[in-house]
C-alpha cells in the first residue's frame, strides 16, 4: 500500500540538513554514517545493485532514471587499463534547486559514504565530485570531510576495512550551468571546455577519458548507505509504486516559509506547503501558477496542483515534472509573461552553442517573449513561438534544448488568454494613441 503521508523523523535520511549539528566526521558517526560499512560492502556488489533497484531509487538530479539499472550497465569486469569511474554531479545549477548544496555543507559524509560503496558496487577505481564554482564554502566542507575519511582510512587503500581500494577527489567547476550535463561534465574534468558529447556513446561505455562511467546526482549517492541499513523495502514502502522514497524538496517564491525539506515522495503539494513552505502567501485563493521541478519544466496553474501528488508520474500526468523537486511558487502578484521570459534569458546564457536550433532559438524565444511581455506581437506570434519551441525540442545534442522549450510550452498552454490579452491591449492603446 502506498504511504503519501508526511514523513515521520524515524524515517528521515538527512538528519543534519539544517546543520544544527556539526558536518564533521565524529558528529556524522553519532549520526549513523559509517556504521560498519564494510560489512554493509560484504554483501557483495552485484546484491548492492539487486538492492538498489529493489529499492526503487530513481536518480534525484531531474530526469529520474532507475539509479541500480544505471549501476548494472557498467563492465562487471573492467579491462585492464580502463577502470570504471563514478562521478558525482554537485553542479546544482538549475534556477531553484538548492538541496545538494545543503547536502555537502551540513551531511558531506553520507555522500562520501555513499560515493564508496556505489563505487564498489560499479566496480570503480574512483570517483570524482564535480562540484559548482560558485559553492565555495560547500567545497571547503567537502575536502574537509573527505581529507578525514582519508585520516581515518575510510577512503583510499583498503577503504573503511572493506578491503577494497577507491580513491575519491573533489573537483570544483567554474560556474557554467552546461558542466551540469553529465557529458559536459566529463570534458570539464578531462580539462576540456564542458560542451556536451554526442550520444551514443552513452558514459557507461566510453565516459570519463574514454573509460566506463556513470554519472549520479548528489542526492542519489547520499541516500544510498541508509537504504542499504534499514533495507530495499523500507524505502520501496514510502511513495507510490515506481515514486518510492523521501526526496529533499526545495520550496521557494511565493510562501511564507521558503524552505528545503525531506519529505515523503508522492505527499500532496497543499500538504507539502502548508506543513513546511508556512501556507502560500495571501492565502491558497492567492495561488496563481508552480513550477514543480526547477526552472526548466513547464509550470502548472493553481487549480491543477494543489491536490496533486509530488512525484515523478504525478506531475507528468499534468505535463510538467519533478526534476530536481525545487517548487517554484507564484502569487497573482507575479507578471507570469515576465517570469517566464527571465527563465529564457537563462536558458538563452547558458547555451553552449554548439547546436544551431539551441544557439539560435534560445536567443529568438528569449527576444519574442521580451515582445510579448508587452504585447507587442500579433496573436500569430503565439503560433509561431510555440512552433519554434516544437523545433529545437528533443532536436539538440543535449536536452537544455528542451530545458529551454518547456517553460514556454507551458505559458503557452495555461496562459494564452494573459498573451492575447497583453496584444490586444497595447493594439487598442496604439489605435487610441494614432486617433488623437
Ligand atoms: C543542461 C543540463 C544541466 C544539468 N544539470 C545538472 C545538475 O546540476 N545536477 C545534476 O545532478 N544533474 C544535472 N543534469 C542531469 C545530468 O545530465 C544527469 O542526468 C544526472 O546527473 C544523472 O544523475 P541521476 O541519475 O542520479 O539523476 C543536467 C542536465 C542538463 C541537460
Ligand atoms: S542543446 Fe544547447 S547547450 Fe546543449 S549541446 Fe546543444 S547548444 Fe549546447
Amino acid at each position: 500500500m502506498a504511504y503519501t503521508g508526511p514523513l515521520g523523523d524515524k524515517d528521515r535520511i538527512f538528519t543534519n540538513v539544517y546543520g544544527f549539528q556539526s558536518a564533521m566526521l565524529k558528529a556524522a558517526r553519532q549520526r549513523g554514517d559509517w556504521d560498519d560499512t564494510a560489512k554493509l560492502m560484504q554483501a557483495g556488489q552485484d546484491a548492492i545493485i539487486d538492492a538498489v533497484k529493489a529499492s526503487g531509487l530513481r536518480g534525484r538530479g531531474g530526469a529520474g532514471f532507475p539509479t541500480g539499472m544505471k549501476w548494472g550497465f557498467m563492465p562487471k569486469e573492467p579491462t585492464p587499463g580502463k577502470p570504471n569511474f563514478l562521478v558525482i554531479n554537485a553542479d546544482e545549477s538549475e534556477p531553484g534547486s538548492c538541496k545538494d548544496r545543503e547536502i555537502i555543507r551540513h551531511d558531506p559524509h553520507k555522500l562520501i559514504e555513499g560515493a564508496l560503496i556505489a563505487g564498489f558496487a560499479m566496480r570503480a577505481r574512483a570517483g570524482y565530485i564535480y562540484i559548482r564554482g560558485e559553492f565555495i564554502r560547500e567545497a571547503q566542507v567537502l575536502e574537509a570531510a573527505v581529507a578525514e575519511a582519508y585520516d581515518a582510512g575510510l577512503l583510499g587503500k583498503n577503504a573503511a576495512g572493506s578491503g577494497y581500494d577507491f580513491d575519491l577527489f573533489v573537483h570544483r567547476g567554474a560556474g557554467a550551468y552546461i558542466c551540469g550535463e553529465e557529458t559536459a561534465m566529463l570534458n570539464s574534468l578531462e580539462g576540456k571546455k564542458g560542451l556536451p558529447r554526442l550520444k551514443p556513446p552513452f558514459p557507461a561505455g566510453a565516459g570519463l577519458y574514454g573509460c566506463p562511467t556513470t554519472v549520479n546526482n548528489v542526492e542519489s549517492i547520499a541516500v544510498v548507505p541508509t537504504i542499504l541499513r534499514r533495507g530495499a523495502a523500507w524505502f520501496a514502502g514510502l511513495g507510490r509504486e515506481k515514486n518510492e522514497g523521501t526526496k529533499l524538496f526545495q520550496l521557494s517564491g511565493h510562501i511564507n516559509t521558503p524552505c528545503v525539506v525531506e519529505e515523503t515522495m508522492g505527499i500532496s503539494f497543499r500538504e507539502l506547503i502548508d506543513r513546511h513552505g508556512g501556507g502560500v502567501r495571501g492565502g491558497w485563493d492567492n495561488l496563481l501558477a508552480v513550477i514543480p521541478g526547477g526552472s526548466s519544466v513547464p509550470l502548472v496553474p493553481a487549480a491543477q496542483i494543489i491536490d496533486a501528488p509530488m512525484d515523478f508520474d504525478g506531475l507528468k500526468e499534468l505535463g510538467s515534472g519533478l526534476g530536481t523537486a525545487a517548487v517554484i511558487v507564484m502569487d497573482k502578484s507575479t507578471d507570469i509573461v515576465r517570469a517566464i521570459s527571465r527563465i529564457s534569458y537563462f536558458y538563452k546564457h547558458e547555451s553552449c552553442g554548439q547546436c544551431t536550433p539551441c544557439r539560435e532559438g534560445t536567443g529568438w524565444m528569449w527576444r519574442v517573449m521580451e515582445r510579448l511581455r508587452e504585447g507587442e506581437a500579433t496573436v500569430e506570434t503565439i503560433d509561431k513561438l510555440l512552433d519554434v519551441t516544437k523545433e529545437v525540442e528533443g532536436h539538440t545534442i543535449c536536452a537544455l534544448g528542451d530545458a529551454a522549450a518547456w517553460p514556454i510550452q507551458g505559458l503557452i498552454r495555461h496562459f494564452r488568454p494573459e498573451l492575447e490579452r497583453r496584444i490586444a491591449e497595447r493594439r487598442a492603446r496604439e489605435l487610441l494613441e494614432a486617433a488623437e
